[in-house]
């Protein structure tokens, strides 16, 4: 009889080892080696070498053309919220697994609960709120305003019995909130552990594509702001979408960054009211109405997944009081912004060097674009001159090293909304003077000193 092989298994994250380790090379994690019957998984031909795997011990599967494949006629399921809908590629798809996650406490039970409300009017969605108790589930839905919805309800977390109550139901949709508690009875692992993760979600996926049962799980970012749960379950679900904020800030973005079944980098606003969470259609309106005409301040355009948003830069720049002047950035590279002081300071002999400067992105939202740069520039020169740059202007271009002005990609979506928003100054490169005839057009950095009736350097 062949001897059975011990081995030892990391709780935490399911890294197998032959002998007992004190820490985990693989999560860093102390004391959490667990000794395990190592079950072969390969079936092996004889016992002389372990490694040769048999041949003829599974069943020939059926093979298919494509074209004798049937797709059915799957529709996909509307919530009914604009903001929602959109970011999922035009609802949610039957049989699809996706994963909403994002920092605890942001809003994702908030948001799930009136998703699965609205959708609970036509679906059959049942709610395990594996997180939080049934009383306050309750409470949660009477805030909303929901108590009287259709939407069935259970705090279990063992997924066997979730699993089993899927199959008897037979619902449209299951939501899982969320999958860090939920536990196979007979793991070794704890409950939220990479190891349980990956089975738990992994019989989801089953579940979803064996029953044709859409399942939405969330699933928290770790305190390390690291999105270990998430990361480990990228490959195996349909999507995968991030409900993202600051604190200080109402607005809420949910963004797509995998999705099998629609548009990647799509983005949805809500705002966290005291009543839920409200979809915000009309985003550009919204952070438009909080920009102010001021010194310091300019707007920008920058095309996040299929959407150009309005933004406002805010910069302030005073004279250093220390010798290492101080530059804090909020929303926005800190790198570009040092860069693009520099190539002032280079070609408009402007001492940056000897000021604090302070930038911000309006509505708490943080982009990465080389569209920005103008719009930095001028919000910078702005404040240091203390001169307010015309009302209702933005810029959308790129500074290179050399201080020329460089044209932007995909300029004439990002136009069209500044129309509509009533944009009436715009400040681009050069080259582009087709893209928006009537505009204020920039070759260099020299230019961007004739904005500026009296410069004080
Ligand atoms: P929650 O949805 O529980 O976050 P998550 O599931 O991501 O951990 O949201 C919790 C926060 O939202 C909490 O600070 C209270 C706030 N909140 C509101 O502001 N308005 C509301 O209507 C609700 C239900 C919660
Ligand atoms: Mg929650």
């Amino acid at each position: 009889m062949a001897k059975q092989s011990l081995s030892f298994s990391c709780s935490n994250c399911a890294h197998i080892s032959v002998k007992w380790l004190g820490c985990c090379p693989s999560c860093n994690e102390w004391n959490s080696f667990i000794e395990q019957k190592a079950t072969p998984t390969f079936a092996t031909s004889g016992n002389t070498s372990p490694k040769k795997v048999s041949l003829s011990k599974g069943q020939p599967v059926a093979l298919h053309t494509l074209s004798s494949i049937h797709t059915g006629t799957h529709k996909r399921m509307f919530a009914g919220i604009g903001e929602w809908d959109t970011v999922l590629g035009g609802g949610i798809m039957p049989g699809s697994l996706l994963v909403l996650t994002g920092d605890p406490g942001i809003g994702k039970s908030t948001l799930l609960l009136s998703v699965a409300h609205k959708l609970s009017q036509t679906y059959n969605v049942v709610y395990f709120s594996s997180e939080e108790s049934l009383e306050q589930v309750k409470l949660r839905a009477a805030r909303i305003g929901c108590t009287d919805s259709p939407l069935l309800f259970s705090d279990q977390a063992r997924i066997e019995d979730i699993l089993q109550t899927a199959q008897d139901h037979k619902p449209d949709i299951i939501i899982i909130d969320s999958i860090q508690n939920c536990f196979f009875s007979d793991s070794y692992t704890f409950p939220g552990t990479v190891g349980q993760l990956r089975e738990t979600s992994f019989a989801l996926m089953r579940l979803a594509k064996e029953h044709t049962i859409a399942v939405i799980i969330t699933c928290h970012i770790t305190k390390e702001g690291q999105m270990a749960g998430p990361k480990t379950l990228e490959h195996m679900v349909d999507g995968v979408f991030y409900l993202q904020g600051e604190d200080r800030w109402d607005t809420r973005i949910l963004r797509s960054v995998k999705n099998r079944f629609g548009p990647v980098y799509e983005l949805g606003f809500f705002a966290m009211s005291a009543n839920g969470m409200e979809e915000v259609p009309h985003i550009n309106q919204y952070l438009l109405d909080e920009t102010a005409h001021a010194p310091g301040a300019m707007l920008i355009s920058c095309l996040e997944g299929t959407r150009p948003l309005l933004l406002e830069v805010q910069a302030l720049v005073v004279p250093t009081k220390f010798n290492v002047p101080q530059r804090v950035i909020t929303g926005l590279d800190h790198k570009r912004v040092v860069l693009i002081a520099a190539i002032l300071e280079k070609y408009l002999h402007i001492k940056f060097s000897a000021h604090d400067i302070f930038v911000k992105i309006s509505g708490g939202i943080k982009i990465n674009e080389s569209s920005s740069d103008l719009a930095i520039a001028l919000a910078l020169l702005s404040s240091y001159f203390q001169q307010a740059l015309p009302e209702k202007s933005l810029a959308l271009a790129e500074i290179s090293l050399t201080g020329s002005i460089k044209p932007i990609n995909g300029i004439d979506s990002q136009l069209k909304e500044a129309e509509k928003f009533g944009i009436k100054h715009l400040f681009i490169a050069q080259s582009q003077k087709n893209q928006a005839p009537s505009c204020k057009r920039l070759a260099n950095v020299y230019q961007l000193l004739g904005l500026f009736e009296s410069p004080k350097a």
